[in-house]
C-alpha cells in the first residue's frame, strides 16, 4: 500500500455539492478508517471568506443531522484534520497558498518521502480549465519526488460532442488520462457494480444475455420530485444530459457490454466504449419528451422552455448480440414515484401449452434503489388442487438477505477509488466522447424547437404517450411486483 501523507483538497468547499456529498462521503471514510489521521489533511478552498472553524461548523451542522451517537466524538476528530483557504478560481495568489498550506502539512507528516494530492472539483465547470490551469501552475508536488495528483471532476462534462471535446482538450493538455476521475455516481452504486458479477459469474446467464431470448430491456429512473432550488442549472441541461447520457447510458455499457477480457479498467472500459460506439442513430420516431406542468413557475427557468423533463428512447444497438433489442430508456422529474431499475424481459415461450401468456413472461429486475433488489419472475403452477398458473417471484432483496451489511454511498466508495488509483469505475475520456455523439443531434434540435415536449400532470407516470411508445417496443406489463 502507497504510504505518507494524503492531502484531499475540496475546492468549492461552501458550495451544495461538497456539504451534502463530499465531506460526508470523507467522514464516512474516515469513519471506518479509511483515512488516517496520521496522513490525510483537508483543505476546503473556495471563494467566501471563512475561517477553518466556520467552515468545520458548516461540515457539522450538516453531518449532525443523521450521525450515531457513537459518532460524535469521531466527528470533531474528523473536523480537526479540516482546514480552509479562500480564494479566486483563477488566482495565482490564491492557489500559491493553498499550496503553501499542502506543502507545510507535508513537511510536517511525511516521514515517506511522497506526497499524494487529491484535488476534487466540486465546481461548475465552467471554472474547471481554470482551476486545472492554477493547480498545474501552483499545486503540483515538485518539492516530494514522488507520489501523485490526482483530479475529480463532476458532471456536466460539457453540453454536446463539440462543447466535451474542447473540455476534454483544454484538460487533457495540463493532466493525462490516469491523473483525471470523471465521476458518474451511478458507477458507485451497489447493484451497479454488481452487474458485471452477475453477468459474467453465472452460468445461467451467459447463454440467455442475448437476442435470442431476450424480447427488450428498459433502464429506467424516477423521482417523485422537481428541479426544486435547481431550476437554472437543469432549464439549461434537461433530463437528458441530466440523467439519461451519463447514468442511464453507464448502466446500458454494463447491462450490454461483452465480456471483458481481465478486470483490469481499461479492459472494462474498451468493451463500454464499444456498446457506445455500437448505438445506431437515434429514431425520432422512437422518442417521447415531456415536461410537467407548473414547470416554468420557477422564476429561474425562462417561460417558454423547450426543455424536457422527461424522456423516454429507444436504443438500438448494431451487434450481433443485441440487433433488434430494443433498449428503452426512461427518466423523468416529478413523477409518481422515486426509482431507478432495470427491466429484463425474455420472450413467450415458443409452443406455449399453458396457455400463459396473460400471467406474463419472465422478467428479471434489478433494482438499483430505492431498497437494492433482485428478482425474477417465473410462471409456477398455482398452489392447490387446480392446475392452473401464476406468476411469482424468486426474490433477493438486500435489506433482508444482507441485513448485516451497510450499503455504502456511491461517493464514498468512488473517493476512496481515486486513493487507490483505480479508474475502473470512472468514465474515459472517449467513452464520454462516444456518449455525447449519441445524443448530441437530438439535442441540438430539441434546442432548435424541432423537437418539443409534451405536457404531464406531476406526480403522475409522465406522458401516456411513452407508456404506448414502450409497448410498441414490445414491453409487456407483468404481474406481481
Ligand atoms: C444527479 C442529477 O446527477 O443525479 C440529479 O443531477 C438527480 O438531477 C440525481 O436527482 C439522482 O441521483 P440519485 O443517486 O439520487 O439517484
Amino acid at each position: 500500500t502507497e504510504m505518507g501523507c494524503l492531502s484531499i483538497v475540496v475546492l468549492g468547499a461552501s458550495g451544495d455539492l461538497a456539504k451534502k456529498k463530499t465531506f460526508p462521503a470523507l467522514f464516512n471514510l474516515f469513519r471506518q478508517g479509511f483515512l488516517q489521521s496520521n496522513e490525510v489533511h483537508i483543505f476546503g478552498y473556495a471563494r467566501t471568506k471563512l475561517s477553518d472553524d466556520d467552515l468545520r461548523e458548516r461540515i457539522r451542522g450538516y453531518l449532525i443531522k443523521g450521525a450515531l451517537p457513537e459518532n460524535l466524538e469521531i466527528l470533531s476528530d474528523f473536523l480537526k484534520l479540516i482546514k480552509y483557504v479562500s480564494g479566486g478560481y483563477d488566482s495565482a495568489e490564491g492557489f500559491l497558498s493553498l499550496n503553501k498550506e499542502i506543502s507545510e502539512h507535508e513537511l510536517a507528516k511525511n516521514s515517506y518521502g511522497s506526497s499524494r494530492r487529491l484535488f476534487y472539483l466540486a465546481l461548475p465547470p465552467s471554472v474547471y480549465p481554470s482551476v486545472c490551469k492554477m493547480i498545474k501552475s501552483y499545486c503540483m508536488n515538485q518539492a516530494v519526488p514522488t507520489g501523485w495528483t490526482r483530479i475529480v471532476v463532476e458532471k456536466p462534462f460539457g453540453k454536446d460532442l463539440a462543447s466535451a471535446e474542447e473540455l476534454s482538450a483544454q484538460l487533457g493538455e495540463l493532466f493525462d488520462e490516469p491523473q483525471l476521475y470523471r465521476i458518474d455516481h451511478y458507477l458507485g452504486k451497489e447493484l451497479v457494480q454488481n452487474l458485471l458479477v452477475l453477468r459474467f459469474a453465472n452460468r445461467l446467464f451467459l447463454p440467455l444475455w442475448n437476442r435470442d431470448n431476450i424480447d427488450n430491456i428498459q433502464i429506467v429512473f424516477r423521482e417523485d420530485f422537481g428541479t426544486e432550488g435547481r431550476g437554472g442549472y437543469f432549464d439549461e441541461y434537461g433530463i437528458i444530459r441530466d440523467i439519461i447520457q451519463n447514468h442511464l447510458l453507464q448502466v446500458l455499457c454494463l447491462v450490454a457490454m461483452e465480456k471483458p477480457v481481465s478486470l483490469r479498467p481499461e479492459h472494462i472500459r474498451d468493451e463500454k466504449v464499444k456498446v457506445l460506439q455500437s448505438v445506431l442513430p437515434i429514431n425520432y420516431d422512437e422518442v417521447v419528451l415531456g415536461q410537467y406542468e407548473g414547470y416554468t413557475d420557477d422564476p429561474t427557468v425562462s417561460k417558454d422552455s423547450n426543455t424536457p423533463t422527461f424522456a423516454t428512447m429507444i436504443l438500438r444497438i448494431h451487434n450481433e448480440r443485441w440487433e433488434g433489442v430494443p433498449f428503452i430508456m426512461k427518466a423523468g422529474k416529478a413523477l409518481n414515484s422515486r426509482k431507478a431499475e432495470i427491466r429484463v424481459q425474455f420472450k413467450d415461450v415458443p409452443g406455449d401449452i399453458f396457455k400463459c401468456k396473460k400471467q406474463g413472461r419472465n422478467e428479471f429486475v434489478i433494482r438499483l434503489q430505492p431498497k437494492e433488489a433482485m428478482y425474477m419472475k417465473l410462471t409456477v403452477k398455482k398452489p392447490g388442487l387446480d392446475m392452473s398458473t401464476i406468476q411469482s417471484e424468486l426474490d433477493l432483496s438486500y435489506g433482508q438477505r444482507y441485513q448485516e451489511v451497510q450499503i455504502p454511498e456511491a461517493y464514498e466508495r468512488l473517493i476512496l477509488d481515486t486513493i487507490r488509483g483505480d479508474q475502473q469505475h470512472f468514465v474515459r475520456r472517449d467513452e464520454l466522447r462516444a456518449a455525447w455523439e449519441i445524443f448530441t443531434p437530438l439535442l441540438h434540435d430539441i434546442e432548435d424547437g424541432k423537437v418539443k415536449p409534451v405536457p404531464y400532470k406531476p406526480g403522475s407516470r409522465g406522458p401516456p404517450e411513452a407508456d404506448e411508445l414502450a409497448a410498441k417496443a414490445g414491453y409487456v406489463q407483468t404481474h406481481g411486483y
